[in-house]
């Protein structure tokens, strides 16, 4: 089958290269030059491990790149991996998915059948404004030259490979047969589980699907688009509840990581997002909660439920910033180490992240900011050029006279460093673990003034996320 994918981001380089390792030939499309030139030199356009790898080999293979939309003439289905920033009023801003849609309609071959696919997470409704708008730039007819489908990407960043290869589920959206025969056939493999030796010849990793085979979930257009932002924001709503009974657990003295422990093992709770953080974010959970939040107004039927955790957030940034004020009292001229920028590990990905809020406050109140991130440094100087920190090539360098330091992102990196040394060259040894993250006691032996997020004074843990994920993945 030719595919297409539209866009060269997380969405459209993951799932292009994935169906050109499938062994279709896979063309990405994108406006963009500079990303184009990077596939066609072998390389990832985003930081993903093992994408790297996976473009080297299949560049030129079955997996092509280029600027042209003439691919789409070619093409039995077309992804549209674009993205949908927020606008102002937190709604989606779909300007690059009408500039697909009419260039689809302009490329689309009369004579062929073509399903064009909405992988984009886009407003109920997106499907049909897109049929509009290929129909009139083709002046083909929707349902006989082409159809289009909602198959909302579920990939998390950091583990996007896994996710691709070995899903969870497959929501396809269609009200046509012949189309969802189409996609049937597209993810025939994959439902079905493609071989983890097949894949994991050309890298490791992960190798965990929950079920031996996906489930293939077929819906209509309308209840797909919806799927996608009902799962994001009730992840979020997940995180902001665990984040507030964490808060709860701070005054009354008891533990969240076994609280999250205990609730997790009921299967009905789950104990996957219980993990307690200084806030949710990222490039889709900040995004989809306003969007979400901004069509259930309109259509009056307010979601409060995902209003209160947009707010509960917020507040969690606060309460963190909140903790060191009532440790170092007044932060005016205080130098603060952050360790972590990006909204979690394993990605570069500084964009929307607590990181940029917390330092805002920190600074707001007159702190000095040292910071350090494995990956992620770069693209959090071009996107917060007004947050005036200083960037330290090693983690170690923002211990330096420092009055404390705060973990934000739980980099594996982290739990290597040399706690000693770093103790010895700050001011104060205070050390806030916003993931409850490292070996607690480990570093109170070694002198440092611990403090975790919703553990109460009198508790007790042995140290370390590896604990709290051997229980949470029961
Ligand atoms: C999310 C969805 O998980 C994915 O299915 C969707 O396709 C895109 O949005 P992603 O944004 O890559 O993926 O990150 P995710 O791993 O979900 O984490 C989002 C945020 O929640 C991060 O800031 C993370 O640190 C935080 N988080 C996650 C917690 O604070 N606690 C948790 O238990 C889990």
């Amino acid at each position: 089958m030719n595919v297409v994918c539209i866009g060269s981001g997380y969405v459209g380089s993951v799932t292009g290269t994935a169906f050109a390792v499938l062994g279709h030939p896979t063309t990405v499309i994108d406006i963009d030059p500079s990303k184009i030139d990077l596939l066609n030199a072998g390389k990832s356009p985003i930081y993903e491990p093992g994408l790297d790898q996976l473009v080297r080999k299949y560049i030129g293979k079955t997996l092509f790149a280029t600027t042209s939309y003439q691919p789409v003439h070619e093409a039995d289905v077309v992804f549209i991996g674009v993205g949908t920033p927020s606008k102002q009023d937190g709604t989606a801003d779909l300007t690059y998915i009408k500039k697909a849609a009419e260039l689809i309609g302009a490329y689309l071959h009369p004579h062929r059948f073509t399903v064009v696919v909405n992988k984009s997470t886009v407003p109920v409704g997106t499907a049909d404004l897109v049929t509009a708008i290929i129909e009139e730039a083709s002046g083909l007819k929707a349902g006989e030259h082409f159809s289009v489908v909602s198959n909302p990407e579920f990939l998390r960043e950091g583990y996007a490979l896994e996710d691709v290869f070995f899903p969870d589920r497959i929501v396809v959206g269609s009200n046509h047969e012949r189309a969802k025969n189409i996609m049937r056939e597209l993810y025939h493999r994959l439902v079905e589980r493609v071989s983890y030796e097949e894949i994991s010849k050309d890298f490791a990793f992960p190798y965990n699907p929950l079920t031996p085979k996906a489930v293939y979930f077929e819906t209509d257009v309308k209840s797909a688009e919806m799927i996608k932002y009902a799962s994001n924001a009730f992840l979020a709503v997940k995180i902001s509840y665990i984040n507030e009974v964490a808060r709860l657990c701070e005054t009354l003295g008891a533990n969240v990581l076994d609280v999250a422990r205990g609730m997790g093992l009921d299967s009905r709770i789950g104990g996957k997002f219980l993990q307690v953080s200084s806030g949710w974010s990222g490039s889709c959970f900040p995004k989809d909660t306003a969007e979400f939040l901004q069509t259930s107004r309109k259509y009056g039927t307010e979601l409060s439920i995902v209003k209160a955790a947009i707010e509960s957030n917020r507040k969690m940034h606060e309460f963190v910033v909140e903790k060191i004020r009532r440790r170092l009292k007044i932060l005016n001229g205080k130098k603060i180490g952050i360790l972590g920028l990006t909204f979690k590990p394993n990605t570069d990905d500084a964009r929307q992240t607590q990181a940029s809020v917390i330092i805002q406050m920190l600074l707001d109140l007159g702190a000095n900011i040292r910071v350090h991130d494995p990956k992620g440094m770069e693209m959090f100087k071009a996107v917060h050029p007004h947050l005036h920190v200083q960037y330290c090539a090693s983690a170690e360098d923002v211990a330096h006279q420092a009055d404390g330091i705060v973990l934000l992102t739980h980099w594996n990196e982290y739990l290597q460093l040399d706690w000693k040394q770093m103790l010895s060259i700050m001011k104060t040894p205070y050390l806030l673990d916003t993931r409850n993250f490292l070996p607690k006691k480990l570093l109170i032996g070694l002198g440092y003034q611990y403090e975790g997020l919703g553990i109460g004074t009198e508790q007790e843990i042995d140290g370390g996320i590896m604990n709290q994920f051997s229980v949470l993945s029961v």
